[in-house]
C-alpha cells in the first residue's frame, strides 16, 4: 500500500512529538570528589555482617555468600574533622567463588548538605576489595537533583588512620540530562 499524504503527515508529527519527549540531547556532567570514613569495629561501628558464608567450614577460607551493611560517613577530606557531607549506605555481598574473591555491592550516596542536599546516587558494582588501583562502580541513578544520573565511581583505599577505621577516596562522574 502506497502511504497515503495523511499518513505521511501523521508520521512526521509522531515524529516531531518524539523529539520534543527526548529533549535535545544536552548533558550535564559533574565531577564529585570527597571521602568516605568507615569505623569496623566499636561503639561507633558503620558496617555490620548481616550473615556468614555457608562455606566457611573447617579447612574453607570461602567467604561466598556472605551479607555486610554499611553507613559509612562521606567528608569533604581524609581526615575525620573535615566537612561533613552525608552517607553511603548499602550492601556488600560476597558474591564471587573465586579466591581471591570480589564482591557486588550496591551503594547509595546521601547527600545532606551543599548543592546536593537531599539528593542521592546509586552505586552497583563488583569490586575486588583486594586488587591494587581504582574500583569502578557504575552509577545507576539518582534522585533528587541527579534523577536520570549515569556515570561511573573510581575508588581507592586511602589509609587506615587507626586499626578500626579506614578512608577510601571516590571521584564520581555524573551525567545527567539538562
Ligand atoms: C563514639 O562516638 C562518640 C560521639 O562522637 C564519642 O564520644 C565516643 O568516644 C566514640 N567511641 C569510640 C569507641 O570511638
Ligand atoms: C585461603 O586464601 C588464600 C588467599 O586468598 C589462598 O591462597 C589459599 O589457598 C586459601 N586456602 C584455602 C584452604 O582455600
Ligand atoms: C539539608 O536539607 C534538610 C531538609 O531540607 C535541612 O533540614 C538541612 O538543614 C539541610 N542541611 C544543610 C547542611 O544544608
Amino acid at each position: 500500500m502506497m502511504p497515503t499524504p495523511t499518513t505521511i503527515i501523521c508520521l512526521l508529527a509522531f515524529l516531531a512529538v518524539l523529539a520534543a519527549a527526548t529533549g535535545d540531547g544536552t548533558t550535564t556532567t559533574t565531577h564529585l570528589h570527597f571521602y568516605i570514613h568507615e569505623t569496623f569495629a566499636g561503639d561507633n561501628a558503620t558496617t555490620a555482617s548481616l550473615a556468614p558464608s555457608p562455606l566457611a567450614v573447617a579447612g574453607s577460607n570461602s567467604s561466598f555468600g556472605s551479607v555486610g551493611a554499611l553507613d559509612d560517613e562521606l567528608r569533604e577530606g581524609s581526615d575525620a574533622a573535615s566537612r561533613y557531607l552525608g552517607r553511603v549506605e548499602g550492601l556488600v555481598v560476597q558474591a564471587d567463588l573465586g579466591n581471591p574473591a570480589a564482591a557486588w555491592t550496591l551503594l547509595t550516596l546521601a547527600f545532606a548538605g551543599g548543592d546536593y542536599n537531599g539528593s542521592t546516587l546509586v552505586l552497583d558494582g563488583r569490586v575486588d576489595f583486594g586488587a591494587a588501583g581504582d574500583m569502578e562502580r557504575a552509577v545507576v541513578g539518582g534522585t533528587g537533583r541527579f534523577r536520570r544520573a549515569r556515570g561511573y565511581s573510581l575508588m581507592t583505599k586511602f589509609g587506615n588512620p587507626t586499626p578500626n577505621t579506614g578512608v577510601f577516596e571516590m571521584d564520581v562522574y555524573v551525567t545527567t540530562m539538562a
